[in-house]
């Protein structure tokens, strides 16, 4: 069963959203317009409840089906948030405000989201209820997250949630999917080392805070060589060193570093953060110096439950006729990693064909994927909530 015919006839309609929406783009959570024009669609769609304000600036819908004999509940997710890049696509429908565009598909996966809740209003052939989750602030703001201390998964009794990305590179309308972690964690942290500044020729009465934070980011390197179990995939990158000594003979009193620590296992990600603390701490009390670390938690590991990735598989396969299972993780992060953190669920890349990257100034959401984008949610919905 390919891409449902109803779908194929609201290409046109659902391709003006798409377009409408990339010509409108709106950062982190103040997607106010976004959020509007999606709640009047659902209103239009005639959907059985619309909230809006949740994380924010995000919307929840709800379609009950035809039936509900197992009260089973399914959560759609769409973003809704574009970037801070100025658009060089030249485009007729090219973003109409300066300095922000649509450069990661968020346009593409609201419109087919909503496709498919128009469908799905239509037609309710399902057995349960459906919840859409439009969310803001994907792109560093941590929307799923804010939804989620809205209550979300408790309020609307979702029992399983699905999401979808448009992936470059992948021919238009195929899938690609993998059980476990998908795409990766990614945190922050800074270490400022404090020593004993002083004169250049006189290193016994100071405590030389560049030599100490040398150690420490040696040390550092460890973490991933001496620590990780070599089969697990750990990145560990100091980015920045910067001395407060602004002349060759002055030892600097203060040392400051950034860096970054991206895995796609949980507890890898912990054992890193310890480890560094630790490195950092006591390398620099071994010299007589101190260390703060200071660690900023990023998107957690994205990682799809066993069941329901098969569930998202299968649906795949029946829109597009076969489905690649098993694709390799990739390391940037999404932040619908805190949804599954609190239910199972399946997050899935769309073909977006031969396009610019995810986030550079050309890159273009291809219309063309929408018909399966939106045949994926809806043959998902008909499969795990049949009716009886
Ligand atoms: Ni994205």
């Amino acid at each position: 069963m390919p891409v449902k015919n109803r779908l194929s006839e609201m290409h046109d309609e659902i391709t003006g959203w798409r377009r409408h929406l990339h010509a409108h783009p709106e950062l982190m959570y103040n997607v106010h317009e976004t959020a509007g024009f999606v709640a009047d669609r659902l209103k239009e769609f005639q959907v059985d409840d619309i909230t809006t304000g949740i994380g924010k600036t995000g919307v929840v819908g709800v379609i009950k089906g035809r039936t509900d004999t197992r009260g089973r509940v399914i959560g759609l997710r769409a973003d809704m948030d574009a970037l801070p890049i100025e658009e060089a696509t030249g485009l007729d429908y090219a973003s109409t405000v300066a300095g922000k565009m649509h450069a990661c598909g968020h346009d593409g996966h609201t419109s087919m989201l909503l496709g498919a809740a128009k469908y799905l209003a239509e037609t309710r052939n399902f057995d349960g209820t459906v919840v859409l989750i439009f969310q803001p602030a994907e792109e560093g703001g941590a929307g799923a997250l804010a939804m989620c201390r809205d209550g979300l998964m408790d309020r609307w009794g979702v029992q399983e949630v699905y999401g979808l990305h448009n992936m470059p590179g992948l021919a238009v309308g195929t899938f690609a999917i993998r059980p476990g972690a998908l795409l990766a964690s990614s945190d922050d942290f800074e270490i400022v080392v404090t020593g004993k500044g002083g004169h250049a020729a006189a290193p016994h009465d100071a405590v030389d805070t560049t030599l100490v934070a040398s150690h420490i980011v040696v040390a550092l390197q460890s973490v991933v060589s001496r620590t990780i179990d070599p089969i697990k995939r750990v990145v560990l990158t100091v980015g920045t060193f910067v001395t407060d000594s602004a002349a060759s003979n002055v030892i600097a009193h203060t040392v400051r570093m950034q860096g970054t620590v991206r895995t796609l296992d949980p507890e890898c990600r912990a054992l890193a953060e310890e480890r560094v603390r630790r490195i950092a701490e006591d390398t620099a009390s071994a010299f007589g110096a101190s260390a703060q670390v200071k660690w900023n938690a990023g998107y957690p590991v994205t990682v799809n439950s066993v069941q329901e990735t098969a569930h998202a598989a299968a649906a795949a396969e029946a829109v597009a006729g076969s489905v690649n299972a098993n694709t390799d993780p990739i390391m940037p992060s999404e932040d619908f990693a805190y949804m599954l953190e609190e239910r199972p669920g399946a997050y899935i890349f769309l073909g977006n064909g031969d396009t610019a990257m995810c986030h550079h100034p050309e890159y273009n959401f291809d219309d063309d994927a929408i018909p399966a984008g939106c045949s994926w949610f809806v043959e998902l919905v008909e499969r795990r909530m049949p009716v009886t």
